[in-house]
C-alpha cells in the first residue's frame, strides 16, 4: 500500500482543474529533476506541457547538458517548441527520470493510461526510467482502479488484429469498443500505427491488475495493454484548494 501525504505551493494563479494539474506538475519536476540529470523522458497528455514549462524554468544551463525523451508526436513537439534538446530511445536505452500523466492512480500506484493512445511508447520510457513519475489533477486519485476512469483498459492492438482481440476481450468478460476518432470517422491510429481497443471489466476482474495485465498480454495482435502495474514510483495530484496530494 503506498503513503498519501500533502503539502501547500506558492504557485501562479490558474483556475480549477488546469491549477491542479500545473500544481501536480511543478511539484514532481522541484521534488524529482535534479540538476545532475541528463536523460529525461516527457510523457503524454494534458498535464505535462506544465512538466515541461518547469524544466524550461530551470533555466538554459542546466538545460543544455540534457536530452529529453518523447513518449509520442505531442511531447516531441513540446521538447522541439520549448527549445529543448530531443533525444530518442535508441540513443538513451537509460533514462534518468520520467515525467508522465495518468488516467487514474489507485492506492497502490497501480495506473490506467492510454487516454490519449501513448501507453506503447508510454510504458517503454517509464521502464527504462530509473525513476519513473505520474502527474495529475484530483480527479484522477483512486483507491481502486477503474472507478474514476469508466472508458475501459486501453489496449493498443494491431489494425489487422483489432476484430480478433475485440472477441478475445469479449470471451475474457470485458465489453471492448474500437476507440473512434473526434468525428467518428474512423478508428483513432497511434503514433505507431495501430488501433486502440477501450475494454471495461467488473470492479472485481479491475480489483487484480496485474493478472488482467498479464491476460491480455498474452493475446496475439495486442501490443500494449495500458494497465501499469508496479512501475509508477511516485504520483503527485492537484488539488482543488492548491494542496498537493504524493502517493509514494
Ligand atoms: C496518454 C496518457 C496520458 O498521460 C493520460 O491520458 C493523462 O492525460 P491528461 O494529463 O490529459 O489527463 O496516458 O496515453
Amino acid at each position: 500500500m503506498a503513503s498519501s501525504t500533502s503539502a501547500r505551493l506558492q504557485l501562479p494563479q490558474l483556475d480549477g482543474v488546469e491549477a491542479a494539474k500545473r500544481a501536480a506538475a511543478y511539484a514532481a519536476v522541484d521534488a524529482h529533476v535534479r540538476a545532475e540529470d541528463r536523460v529525461i523522458g516527457i510523457g503524454s497528455g494534458s498535464t505535462v506541457p506544465y512538466v515541461v514549462e518547469r524544466i524550461v524554468q530551470q533555466g538554459k544551463a542546466v538545460n543544455a547538458g540534457r536530452w529529453f525523451v518523447p513518449t509520442g508526436f505531442q511531447s516531441k513537439e513540446l521538447i522541439v517548441h520549448a527549445g529543448l534538446q530531443l533525444g530518442d530511445v535508441d540513443c538513451y536505452p537509460v533514462i534518468d527520470v520520467t515525467i508522465d500523466g495518468a488516467d487514474e492512480v489507485d492506492s497502490a500506484l497501480n495506473a490506467i493510461k492510454g487516454g490519449g493512445a501513448c501507453h506503447l511508447r508510454e510504458k517503454v520510457l517509464a521502464e527504462a526510467a530509473k525513476v519513473f513519475v505520474v502527474v495529475a489533477d484530483y480527479r484522477k486519485n483512486g483507491t481502486a482502479l477503474g472507478q474514476a476512469w469508466t472508458q475501459g483498459v486501453p489496449v493498443e492492438v494491431a489494425e489487422f488484429a483489432y476484430a480478433k482481440v475485440m472477441r478475445d476481450l469479449q470471451r475474457m468478460g470485458g465489453k471492448p469498443v474500437l476507440r473512434m476518432g473526434k468525428a467518428k470517422a474512423g478508428p483513432v491510429v497511434t503514433d505507431n500505427g495501430n488501433f486502440v481497443i477501450d475494454a471495461p471489466f467488473s470492479a472485481e476482474v479491475m480489483a487484480q491488475p496485474r493478472a488482467l495485465l498479464q491476460q491480455i498480454k498474452l493475446l496475439t495482435g495486442v501490443l500494449e495493454v495500458g494497465l501499469f502495474v508496479d512501475v509508477v514510483q511516485a504520483a503527485y495530484f492537484g488539488n482543488q484548494d492548491g494542496t498537493i496530494t504524493t502517493k509514494v
